[in-house]
């Protein structure tokens, strides 16, 4: 009797382990099983040392470097006087000469309801040799500042270089965290791809302009010595027509300026760069992107001038994910992806970046883009000249992380993790690239998550991933 019990649970144990088996085949990859602290981060005091003031009359502040033209020899320095317009000129010089030259930049302010901003300065500087450290300096007298920065090597398709991504940053400790680990990451990304959401300035009362300037004054430290890519989400919209603030962007607009026209783009919300190895199209999810829209047209006869020969990488960043599997924010990237995909995949690219959801997720090589509407093909399949897609979007702003999930895990989704971290992009040649994710939790070199990544024009097989 006792015998005969044993089998009948060893049939029950083998029969629920086939069931669960079956259960793990249908599912997607993994979700990590990582334990973190849930409390909400509150925004750092305004009397934190990472928003400290520069001393003296009418220092520059919130310096902050991107490129400057398509090619990466071109630089655009920013920075805001507090007190009346100041300098417009950035001094700078080669590591090694002793020529200093000058540029001239532009000044701007605005008004946001009943906030006014410092003055706003931006400073184009062209023809700098490749692969050469700068020194620059902004500001008069004795308040002047001084920093550095590194131009890229020459565009070619075998450069070595990293980058760095983050997303939906923020201000709070936890965000403190990440820009600390990101600074830490023995990996040194070279030039940080941000994804959106920058500031949440917009989370205060009439969207208090001022957390703008604490949040510039945040990520000086990083963004003065290495250019930040910037993508535009949905907190950079500030639209606020109750109290008068009718006109999309405006601060984001006036602060951040990137190098749109350089690329053919009618406007700052979308435009791509060449750097290094890598051709990156940065795409606006708020601004109109149907079939005709100036971002549609942009973006049709930019990846026609993607050449895989001179930049052997391509890389799409975007605030709003195509394919997250998180619960906030599901298919809100729906209606762009059907739109864009199928170029996506004509194109080969790479990998796409995305932010806006508040945790980490990496696709596998999936498409889906066979359905028209009365075939019912619309379940994403394995497509090896599909982007890999990865969310981005923990930075770790005053909004928290999303938990929740859609379950099971569906296929397309390879590992997921609701954490605060960033992520390092390392293009090693044409051929190699090496992906990691670093949670905020861990010692600075550990990588939570990474991936392979084979260049989808240049693998030598299909079979890679
Ligand atoms: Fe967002």
């Amino acid at each position: 009797m006792v015998a005969r019990w044993d089998c009948a649970s060893f049939a029950l144990v083998i029969v629920v382990g086939l069931i669960f088996s079956v259960a793990e085949v249908c599912n997607g990859g993994r979700t990590s099983s990582f334990v973190r602290n849930d409390q909400l981060s509150h925004d750092m005091p305004l009397d934190s040392d990472v928003f400290r003031i520069p001393p003296g009359y009418n220092a520059p502040q919130q310096v902050h470097i991107t490129q400057g033209d398509y090619l990466g020899k071109g630089v655009i320095v920013s920075w805001v006087t507090p007190d009346e317009p100041g300098s417009n000129l950035v001094l700078y010089w080669g590591e090694n000469s002793e020529l200093k030259r000058q540029a001239e930049g532009i000044v701007l302010t605005y008004k946001y309801f009943n906030y006014t901003s410092g003055y706003i300065h931006h400073c184009t500087i062209t023809n700098l040799e490749s692969d050469t450290k700068y020194y620059y300096e902004v500001g008069i007298g004795n308040t002047s500042r001084e920093f550095w920065f590194r131009t890229p090597p020459q565009v070619g398709p075998d450069v070595p270089y990293t980058f760095g991504l983050i997303g939906d940053l923020g201000q709070t400790h936890d965000s403190n965290r990440t820009l600390t680990h990101y600074e830490l990451n023995p990996e040194k990304g070279q030039t940080l791809l941000f994804v959106g959401d920058l500031s949440y300035a917009d989370a205060y009362p009439l969207h208090d302009n001022s957390r703008w300037d604490t949040w510039g004054r945040f990520i000086e430290r990083n963004a003065a010595y290495q250019p930040w890519i910037w993508t535009a989400g949905n907190h950079e919209i500030d639209f606020l027509p109750e109290i008068g603030e009718d006109i999309p962007f405006k601060p984001y607009l006036h602060r951040y300026h990137v190098p749109y026209k350089a690329s053919g783009s009618t406007s700052p919300l979308w435009y791509s760069i060449k750097r290094a190895s890598a051709h990156i199209i940065v795409m606006s999810s708020y601004a109109a992107y149907a079939i005709y829209t100036p971002q549609y047209k942009w973006l049709q006869k930019e990846f026609q001038k993607v050449n895989r020969t001179e930049t052997s990488w391509l890389i799409v960043l975007m605030h709003c994910p195509f394919y997250s599997s998180y619960v906030h924010h599901y298919m809100e990237g729906e209606s762009m992806r059907v739109i864009y995909e199928p170029w996506f995949v004509q194109h080969k690219v790479d990998v796409v970046f995305a932010g806006h959801v508040h945790a980490y997720e990496r696709s596998d090589r999936i498409s889906n883009i066979a359905y028209n509407v009365v075939n019912g093909l619309c379940t994403p399949i394995s497509d090896l000249s599909a982007p890999v897609y990865i969310t981005i979007g923990d930075g770790g702003n005053l909004e928290g992380l999303v938990t929740e999930m859609t379950e099971p895990q569906p296929s397309y989704s390879a590992f997921r993790e609701a954490s605060f971290g960033h992520g390092i992009f390392d293009i090693k040649n044409r051929t190699h690239a090496y992906f990691s994710w670093h949670r905020n939790q861990d010692g600075y070199a550990v990588e939570a998550d990474s991936l392979w990544f084979h260049n989808r024009y240049w693998s030598v097989s299909e079979d890679y991933m």
